[in-house]
């Protein structure tokens, strides 16, 4: 079997809190092993000297990190990634926040990535590129003569035509995309984008094989919703111990595990409760609600405002709906370490996982994976998380940006009798242990094995 090399901007070293690419990836290394490139933050480049990935040992598979100093962490991680493609991919183009010298260094850090791994690259490998971090990789490799399968998955959304034309450097921006044999995004919602981005913006055609011509390439694009270890995470939940942060004079407990990210929609959730709360705050089911929101990106301003709004809001709420014994929002702005949330998940009767946008989210099938099947919680769900294209038929899909939805998403779900739940929850598991991590993997290398393939023969 060919070497797998993963390259994604974050690599999995000592115990940051991570997001849905880290777990998903770690999942994936651990069960083919093989070899994964990534950066970290260093205050300067010495040590291994300028031009030498650094080996972090102490994994089942091979670790190499290029040093980012901070002013590339600025305008690489902070600025291109992070203040421009993120928010636009995420249709959220008021948040923009372009800065002179932003896309020079993103490319200049994609291209001195791939010369330091070129080295490390053998003949037989199969490269799988990850993220918005890292579009222009395979173009810098390929420039560098490298011949190898290489795919490209993007865990985030992908934007509809405008989203791109908002990138100065739009042309460019398509080009990069060619040079892959295969382009996995997690959605048919984004495959459609992608599409009708190709065909507005560049001219491609849609030929009836599913590939797109673009100038003189092909491009291959299909979607490859991503996977948990299902049933790892199940009996995560059931050997976890009791558990002393719920403990509360609510009846019942209802959970939100997200990044502190503006994409995530915490203040309208909140909004969302607290309509709910005015609603039927008389009544003796009083609910508990716990947000874990950890912090993340901090130096950007949109996630400066994003906490202050929140911290704000849940005080808002607390202090119409507190009382003795009875705190409504418990909100925990850290990380906590994922067995952990397992039991926290397991324990709460409601998940409520309300993003404007997101790429999948790991948390809602997590949440699913969790559950007793005998007396199982529900999950309400966002319609534009990524995972209610898959969980439609099991989750309580709401409009997050309807405060008066998601009122009702929990009013059903503190109502819904058992056998109703237990029926929901049967399509999620279904759904989720069939369309796991190892799926999503081997689906993915897959396919790209042969869209190289059929490359070679046509070159
Ligand atoms: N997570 C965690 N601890 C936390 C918060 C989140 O381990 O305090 C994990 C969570 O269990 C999930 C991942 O981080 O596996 C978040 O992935 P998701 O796709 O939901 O969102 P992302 O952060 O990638 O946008
Ligand atoms: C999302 C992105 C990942 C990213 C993660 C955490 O899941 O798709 O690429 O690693 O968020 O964000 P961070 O900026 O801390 O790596």
């Amino acid at each position: 079997m060919p070497r797998l090399v993963v390259f994604s901007n974050r690599v999995p070293l000592g115990d940051k809190p991570s997001g849905g690419l880290v777990v998903a990836l770690n999942d994936t290394m651990a069960s083919q092993g093989g070899l994964w490139i990534g950066t970290e933050t260093v205050k300067e480049r010495s040590g291994n000297g300028p031009d030498a990935l650094v080996n972090h040992p102490g994994a089942t598979f091979e670790r190499l990190a290029m040093g980012l100093t901070p002013e590339e962490q600025d305008g690489y991680y902070l600025g291109y990634s992070n203040s421009v493609l993120w928010p636009l991919f995420h249709g959220r183009a008021d948040l923009l926040s372009v800065s002179v010298g932003q896309f020079t260094t993103y490319t200049s850090v994609n291209r001195r990535l791939a010369e330091l791994s070129a080295p490390h690259l053998r003949p037989d490998d199969t490269i799988w590129i990850h993220d918005y971090h890292l579009i222009p990789l395979a173009h810098e490799l390929r420039k560098l003569g490298v011949r190898n399968p290489i795919g490209f998955f993007l865990h985030i959304p992908f934007p509809v035509a405008n989203g791109i034309r908002a990138l100065s450097d739009n042309a460019e921006f398509l080009d990069w995309f060619s040079a892959y044999d295969l382009v996995g995004l997690q959605t048919q919602r984004d495959v459609a984008n992608f599409i009708g981005a190709f065909r507005t913006l560049g001219r491609a055609e849609l030929l009836s094989d599913g590939r797109l011509r673009f100038n003189n390439d092909f491009i291959q694009v299909a979607s490859f919703p991503i996977g948990i270890d299902a049933t790892g995470f199940r009996t995560a939940a059931e050997q976890a111990p009791e558990l002393p942060e719920i403990t509360t004079s609510a009846q019942k407990v209802m959970i939100g595990v997200d990044r502190l990210d503006y994409s995530k929609g915490l203040p309208h959730r909140l909004r969302g409760f607290q309509a709910f709360l005015r609603e039927r705050h008389a009544e003796a089911d009083r609910i508990a609600f716990l947000q874990i929101a950890p912090p993340t990106r901090e130096d950007v301003q949109a996630y400066k405002d994003i906490r202050r709004d929140l911290e704000q809001l849940s005080g808002e709420v607390n202090g119409e709906f507190g009382d003795i014994g009875y705190m409504p929002v418990q909100y925990i702005h850290r990380s906590i370490p994922r067995a952990r949330l397992a039991g926290l998940f397991r324990r709460a009767d409601i998940a409520l996982v309300t993003p404007l946008n997101d790429g999948m989210n790991l948390v809602a099938k997590e949440y699913v994976a969790a559950q007793d099947e005998a007396d199982p919680g529900v999950l309400i769900l966002s319609r534009f998380a990524g995972a209610a294209e898959q969980l439609a038929e099991g989750a309580l899909l709401i409009n997050p940006y309807d405060a008066a939805s998601i009122a009702d998403g929990i009013t059903r779900a503190v109502t819904m009798p058992l056998d109703e739940r237990r029926t929901r929850h049967a399509a999620m598991w279904s759904e989720i242990a069939r369309h796991d991590n190892d799926w999503w993997t081997a689906t993915f290398l897959q396919s790209l094995a042969r869209a190289a393939a059929s490359r070679r023969t046509s070159e």
